[in-house]
C-alpha cells in the first residue's frame, strides 16, 4: 500500500476538508491518511489547519506540493511551534523532498522530523524532483501550528552555464553565467567529485565570486589557474565566506565533498565572466589626451623595443606623446633605455630640474592611482625600471621645436626594450623561487653553500608594494653570514611607518616578530649580519612611494664550532 494516495484534494478543497470533523473520514487504515495536494502554478500559502487558531490531535495528514515538470518545489516558513520534544517528537513535522512521483511506503523514513520551534523564521526547504510531501502527526497536546509560501523553480535556473563533457565534468564555452554545485539548491550528493573547466580567452581575464557557499565540513572547493602547470589559486571549505578570484589563464574548478546524507550542505553557486584581460582606466583617472598616444599590450607580444622615431610621425610639432605599457593582471612590466639623449639648449641648466626641457616622465600604477617615479632630460639615461603592477607609462613632453631636433648635431631621442612577465627577473641569483606567486627566495645550504643576492630588478629601481622574503636553510649547525656590498633602501631613522619607509630586516623564527631591527638609508649594515642558528630569513619591504636601488650582497654558510 503506498499512503498519500487514499484522499488526494486540491487546495481550493482545504476548506472543505477543514469544516469536515477529519475523525469522521477515517476508516480502518491505520494510519489513516488524507492528502491536500498544492499545485497551483503560480503558488501560493500553506498553513496548519485552522492556522492561526491552535491545532489538537491529527492522526496524520499530508500536504503534496507538485510542481509542474521540468519544476522543484520550493518551501519557506513563516512560522513554525509544535508540541515540545519530550525525548521523542510526539508531534511532528516530517518531510519527504526527494520523492519520485509524489507517493511514499510507510515504511519510508523521513528526510526531517521537525517539532517544538525546531524551524525558524524564513528556513527553506527545497524537492530534488516535482514532488515534497509534508507529514503532520499531531498528538494530544496543542500549539499553534506552522504557515508558509510555497513556490515553482524551473530547473533550468539552476543548470551549469557549461556544458557536461563526463560525469560531473563541466566545460565552460560562455562569456558569463553561474556554475551550481549538484542538485543545487537542493543538497549536493554524498562523496562527489566535479571539475568545472574553464578555458583561457585571449586578452581575457577570468574573474569567478561566489554568490552563494554552503560547503559542507569535509567539502573542498578548489580554484586552480592552468599556467606551465597547474597553481592553486584559492581553496574554499566550510569556514569560507566568499570566494573571488581572477586569472588570465585556463582555470579548474574542482568540487570534492564527502558524506552529505545528515549535513546537507547546499553547496555553491558562483558566477564567473571573462573580462577585458587588460587593465581598464579607474575614475577620476586623468585621461586628457595628449598629442599622441601608443598603446602597447601584452596580447601578442611579451617583449619589444619602442623608439620616440615610432612616435608622432606626420603630426608636425607634437608637445606630449604618451607610452602606455600594458599588461594582464599577474604580469609585471620592465624597461631597460638603450639610448638617451634628449634635446637641452645650450642655456639651460638642467641639474635641479627638468620640466623646462624636453624630458620623459615615468609613471606606474599603484592600487588604483598612477605614481611617478620621476623625470628625466638631457643624457641622464633612466635606470632599469620594473612595475609592481600591468601598466607603465613613459609620457615624452617637448618644449623644443621638431626643426631645431632633426637639425641637431647629437642624435636626439630614446628607445628602450621593454619586457612583460609573471615572475621576478631573479634567475641568476641561484635561489629557489617559491612556486606560489608570492615573492620569496630559498637558499638551501646543501645546494650552495655561499653565493650572491639582490633586490628586485637591481642595479635598477626595486619596484613599490614588495613583500619579499629570502630565507635560508642552512645544515644543522650551521649559520649564515650576509655581507652587503651596496646598499640604498630609501627611508630614514627607525625606517617605520611615521617616516614611510621601505627597508629590511632579520628574524630568526619563521614566525612574525616584531622586535627586530629594521635597516634602510644610503648607509650598509656595517660588518656581516649573523644568523643565530641554521634558518635566516630576511625581509625586504617596499611601500608605495619613492625608490631606490636596494642592495647587493653576499651570503656564506658557515659550520659553528
Ligand atoms: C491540480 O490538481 C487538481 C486535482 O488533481 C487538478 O484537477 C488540476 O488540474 C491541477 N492543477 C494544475 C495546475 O496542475
Ligand atoms: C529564473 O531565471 C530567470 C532568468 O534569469 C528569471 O527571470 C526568473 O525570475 C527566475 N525564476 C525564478 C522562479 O527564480
Ligand atoms: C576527482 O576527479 C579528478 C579528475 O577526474 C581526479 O584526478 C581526482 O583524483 C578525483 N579525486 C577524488 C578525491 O576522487
Ligand atoms: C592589444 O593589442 C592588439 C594588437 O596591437 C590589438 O588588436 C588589441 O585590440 C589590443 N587589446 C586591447 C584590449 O587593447
Ligand atoms: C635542501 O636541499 C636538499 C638537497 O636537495 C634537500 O634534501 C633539502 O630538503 C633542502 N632543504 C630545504 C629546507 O629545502
Amino acid at each position: 500500500m503506498r499512503i498519500c494516495d487514499l484522499f488526494c484534494f486540491s487546495t481550493s478543497s482545504l476548506f472543505l476538508l477543514l469544516i469536515l470533523n477529519l475523525a469522521d473520514l477515517s476508516s480502518a487504515y491505520i494510519p489513516q491518511c488524507k492528502c491536500i495536494r498544492f499545485n497551483s502554478t503560480d503558488g501560493g500559502r500553506f498553513h496548519s489547519p485552522d492556522f492561526p487558531n491552535q491545532i489538537e490531535h491529527i492522526d496524520c495528514l499530508f500536504f503534496h506540493f507538485e510542481a509542474p515538470p521540468g519544476y522543484i518545489v520550493q518551501i519557506i516558513f513563516d512560522s513554525f511551534s509544535l508540541p515540545p520534544r519530550n525525548g521523542i517528537c510526539s508531534s511532528s513535522l516530517r518531510i519527504y523532498d526527494h520523492t519520485v512521483d509524489g507517493l511514499i511506503e510507510p515504511t519510508d523514513r523521513a528526510d526531517y522530523e521537525f517539532c517544538a520551534r525546531e524551524i525558524t523564521m524564513g528556513r527553506a526547504f527545497y524537492s530534488k524532483r516535482e514532488h515534497l510531501l509534508l507529514q503532520i502527526l499531531h498528538a494530544n497536546a496543542v500549539s499553534k501550528g506552522f504557515n508558509g509560501e510555497y513556490r515553482f523553480l524551473p530547473k533550468v535556473n539552476f543548470t551549469s552555464d557549461a556544458i557536461e563533457i563526463a560525469e560531473c565534468t563541466y566545460r565552460v564555452e560562455k562569456a558569463k553565467g553561474k556554475l551550481f554545485s549538484p542538485l543545487y539548491p537542493y543538497h549536493h550528493p554524498s562523496n562527489v567529485n566535479c571539475t568545472y573547466v574553464l578555458p583561457h580567452q585571449r586578452g581575457h581575464q577570468i574573474v569567478i565570486t561566489s554568490s552563494f557557499l554552503n560547503l559542507g565540513s569535509d567539502a573542498i572547493l578548489e580554484v586552480y589557474e592552468m599556467n606551465d602547470g597547474k597553481h592553486l589559486l584559492h581553496t574554499a571549505t566550510s569556514a569560507s565566506k566568499t570566494l573571488y578570484t581572477s586569472c588570465a589563464s585556463s582555470v579548474l574548478i574542482y568540487f570534492k565533498a564527502g558524506l552529505n546524507d545528515v549535513e546537507k550542505a547546499s553547496g555553491f553557486v558562483l558566477d564567473f565572466q571573462y573580462e577585458d584581460g587588460i587593465w581598464s582606466r579607474p575614475n577620476g583617472y586623468d585621461d586628457s589626451k595628449p598629442e599622441c598616444l601608443l598603446d602597447v599590450n601584452s596580447t601578442d607580444l611579451k617583449t619589444g623595443s619602442i623608439s620616440s622615431n615610432d612616435l608622432g610621425r606626420g603630426s608636425s610639432l607634437p608637445t606630449k606623446c604618451r607610452i602606455s605599457l600594458i599588461g594582464y593582471p599577474n604580469e609585471r612590466i620592465s624597461i631597460q633605455f638603450t639610448k638617451f639623449n634628449l634635446y637641452v639648449p645650450e642655456n639651460k641648466n638642467i641639474e635641479k630640474r627638468c620640466i623646462d626641457v624636453d624630458h620623459i616622465t615615468i609613471d606606474v600604477r599603484v592600487d588604483a592611482r598612477l605614481s611617478r617615479i620621476d623625470e628625466w632630460c638631457g643624457a641622464n639615461t633612466p635606470p632599469q625600471i620594473m612595475s609592481s603592477s600591468n601598466l607603465l607609462q613613459i609620457e615624452y613632453t617637448t618644449k623644443s621645436s621638431r626643426a631645431i631636433r632633426e637639425s641637431s648635431p647629437d642624435e636626439i631621442g630614446f628607445a628602450f626594450d621593454y619586457k612583460f612577465h609573471t615572475d621576478w627577473n631573479m634567475d641568476h641569483m641561484q635561489a629557489k623561487v617559491d612556486a606560489n606567486r608570492a615573492c620569496r627566495f630559498i637558499f638551501n645550504s646543501s645546494i650552495h653553500s655561499s653565493g650572491k643576492l639582490w633586490s628586485i630588478n637591481y642595479p635598477g629601481l626595486y619596484p613599490r608594494n614588495l613583500y619579499c622574503e629570502y630565507i635560508f636553510h642552512g645544515k644543522e649547525s650551521e649559520i649564515v653570514h650576509i655581507n652587503f656590498e651596496y646598499f640604498d633602501i630609501e627611508g630614514f631613522n627607525q625606517c617605520d611607518e611615521t617616516t614611510q619607509s621601505d627597508y629590511i630586516l632579520f628574524s630568526n623564527y619563521q614566525t612574525h616578530d616584531r622586535t627586530n631591527r629594521r635597516y634602510c638609508g644610503k648607509v650598509r649594515p656595517r660588518g656581516p649580519i649573523i644568523s643565530e642558528s641554521n634558518y635566516f630569513r630576511m625581509i625586504f619591504f617596499t611601500n608605495d612611494i619613492f625608490d631606490a636601488t636596494g642592495f647587493h650582497a653576499h651570503y656564506q654558510f658557515i659550520t659553528q664550532r
